[in-house]
């Protein structure tokens, strides 16, 4: 095939950051995505309807006049979020999900929840007012080994949560494990997976292939082979409630590669692009359009993209870097690589 026609694909997990960075992280998306669930984790996080508002208009303001691309907003769970939060983030028409970042999990999250069940009540008021939980889902006790955390949040937060209100809606992001996946499988119609690049690209040994491979370090972290595995069939096989959800995550160039580096993997600039590889590979591009643009939106309740993209078979390079802001650079997923598949 040298040519894919796709309805317009939507993300359903990214982080844009702000500020500065917006004219750089936005246009990609503006570019490739009808829409995007836009991630709260800033510095102060989006608890509040107004917050997510003027964030909203700041992401309007650095798309390119030529694109018609809508942000979906989402509320960042704090301990405090109440139930009147929740009815009036469903009212404002622009929040799409809270986000439910265990404290200390990840970037940005040391405001997020404690404690999820003394939040039952809200969580009520969600699955009354329908607004999907979406779902950090790693523990953070550490002497939990790194690799098993998103295995071990499942049966300690995840079962007995859904137990409690099991008419919420549930989005766990960034699915990684067999465990967490072949759950999503056997659960209700309410509860779904996002899949980004670099889960079905790569595997744990990757991180360290030669040296150590800052880039490729994100949360929760690359896994076994098996469980690589395991999200390729499932995604080949096309799957209804596992959809695209990038997590394009940027860190300046200066703050992945550092002492401490930052988790997170920048995959905007190639991200559908890198998919369509993956589904050839899997030959299966077959189902790319399903899993880029039609279960996503079909799982949230709204309507498909009408416009569509192309992609060509035409070999390009993913540049060695792009500008963050003014004083950073930031690194891609694919640096300097070789992609086969090309937006027109
Ligand atoms: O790798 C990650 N980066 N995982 C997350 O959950 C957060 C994200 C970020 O905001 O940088
Ligand atoms: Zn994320």
């Amino acid at each position: 095939m040298q040519q894919i026609t796709l309805i317009r694909p939507d993300d359903w997990h990214v982080h844009f950051r702000d500020g500065e960075a917006l004219k750089e992280t936005v246009p990609h998306h503006a570019q490739r995505f009808g829409r995007a669930i836009v991630m709260p984790n800033l510095k102060p996080p989006i608890t509040s309807v107004s917050l997510a508002k003027n964030y909203r208009q700041q992401i309007v303001a650095a798309t390119p006049k030529d694109f018609d691309f809508n942000p979906l907003m989402t509320l960042y769970l704090t301990q405090m979020t109440s139930p009147e939060d929740i009815e009036q983030a469903k009212e404002s028409g622009i929040i799409y999900g809270v986000k439910f970042y265990p404290a200390g999990a990840t970037t940005n999250s040391d405001a997020g929840v404690t404690d999820i069940f003394r939040l039952i009540p809200t969580l009520q008021t969600m699955a009354e007012v329908g607004l999907p939980l979406l779902i950090h889902a790693e523990v953070t006790d550490p002497a939990v080994d790194v690799f098993d955390r998103e295995k071990i949040f499942l049966e300690s937060v995840i079962k007995p949560l859904l137990q409690k209100v099991p008419d919420l809606t549930v989005v766990l992001e960034h699915v990684t494990t067999k465990e967490m996946a072949d759950f999503v499988i056997d659960a209700g119609d309410q509860v779904a997976a996002t899949v980004t690049p670099q889960h079905l690209l790569y595997t744990r040994n990757d991180i360290f292939k030669g040296g150590i491979h800052p880039h490729l370090y994100c949360l929760p972290i690359l896994k076994r082979e098996q469980h690589r595995e395991r999200l390729r069939e499932i995604v080949k096989s096309g799957h209804k409630r596992f959809f695209l959800g990038t997590d394009s995550a940027p860190h300046s160039q200066s703050a992945k590669e550092s002492s401490c580096g930052c988790a997170g993997i920048f995959s905007a600039p190639c991200a559908i692009e890198i998919y369509a590889e993956i589904f050839e590979l899997l030959g299966a591009l077959d189902k790319l359009e399903g899993f880029s643009s039609c279960y996503g939106a079909d799982f949230y309740g709204l309507p498909r993209n009408k416009t569509q993209i192309t992609l060509i078979k035409k070999p390009w390079a993913v540049p060695e870097s792009y500008p963050l802001d003014s004083k950073n650079r930031i690194i891609p997923l694919k640096a300097s690589e070789t992609l086969h598949w090309q937006l027109t």
